[in-house]
């Protein structure tokens, strides 16, 4: 999954994974997640999802990062608010509306002191956008950029990875346990089957398909 696949599906309106509705498990685990804290929210991976102005709705400040330029202004305009923005020496955009602060560019080289105040963070559809060979690179990326203590949602599927081509990629329990353990206290809040309300799975006959959110606390 290289840059210009992102940039091409963004371009084509290929954004099967871009939910209109804040998602559900989102609004069901947040509270268990944050325990009333106000704290900044790291969102890697962002795209223009509306869990955002969810999060700011309930007074956290909100920092994303995402490749696309095109996913960044779209959030902005869509959810109707004016930003201004500011070049970055590193090769990032810094695009900045009341409390949401969206960097646009590789988070690969988004410096860690800029989501060192985020000690919660939310990912959706982040890990489980990078193929097997990547994933590790993520993860260590992610344990970098929040700091000791964070709290997070984490939501991943899994399936059979050889019935169905990803993104989103299969990501097992076992993965996250061998994976993640070192830098995160791994919590499985649920897992539920989801197949039947995936009709692209279904209609690659993809024999099962479970979503599962988890409460990750970095070490
Ligand atoms: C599967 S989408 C998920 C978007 C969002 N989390 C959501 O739930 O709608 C993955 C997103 O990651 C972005 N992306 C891919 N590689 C990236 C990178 N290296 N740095 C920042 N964003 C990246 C893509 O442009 C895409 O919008």
């Amino acid at each position: 999954m290289d840059a210009t696949f992102w940039h091409q599906k963004w371009q084509s309106s290929q954004i099967g994974f871009h939910l209109p509705e804040i998602n559900p498990l989102l609004t069901r685990y947040w509270q268990q997640v944050c325990q009333s804290s106000r704290a900044p929210v790291f969102v890697p991976l962002c795209g223009k999802s509306v869990d955002m102005s969810y999060l700011a709705s309930l007074g956290h400040n909100v920092i994303g990062c995402e490749l696309s330029q095109l996913a960044v202004e779209q959030f902005f305009q869509e959810q109707q608010l004016p930003f201004h923005m500011a070049e970055m020496t590193t090769g990032l955009r810094c695009y900045q509306a009341e409390s949401i602060s969206l960097y646009q560019g590789d988070m690969f080289i988004l410096d860690s002191d800029k989501t060192a105040m985020c000690s919660l963070f939310y990912d959706r559809a982040a890990l489980i956008a990078w193929p097997e060979q990547m994933r590790q690179r993520y993860v260590r990326k992610l344990m970098e950029m929040v700091p000791a203590g964070a709290r997070g949602l984490l939501i991943t599927l899994d399936y059979p990875q050889d019935s169905l081509q990803g993104p989103p990629f299969a990501v097992s329990d076992a993965w996250l346990q061998q994976h993640l353990c070192d830098g995160f206290e791994i919590t499985q809040l649920s897992c539920d089957d989801v197949l039947a309300a995936n009709p692209r799975f279904v209609k690659r006959q993809v024999p099962w398909l479970t979503e599962s959110a988890y409460l990750l606390v970095r070490r």
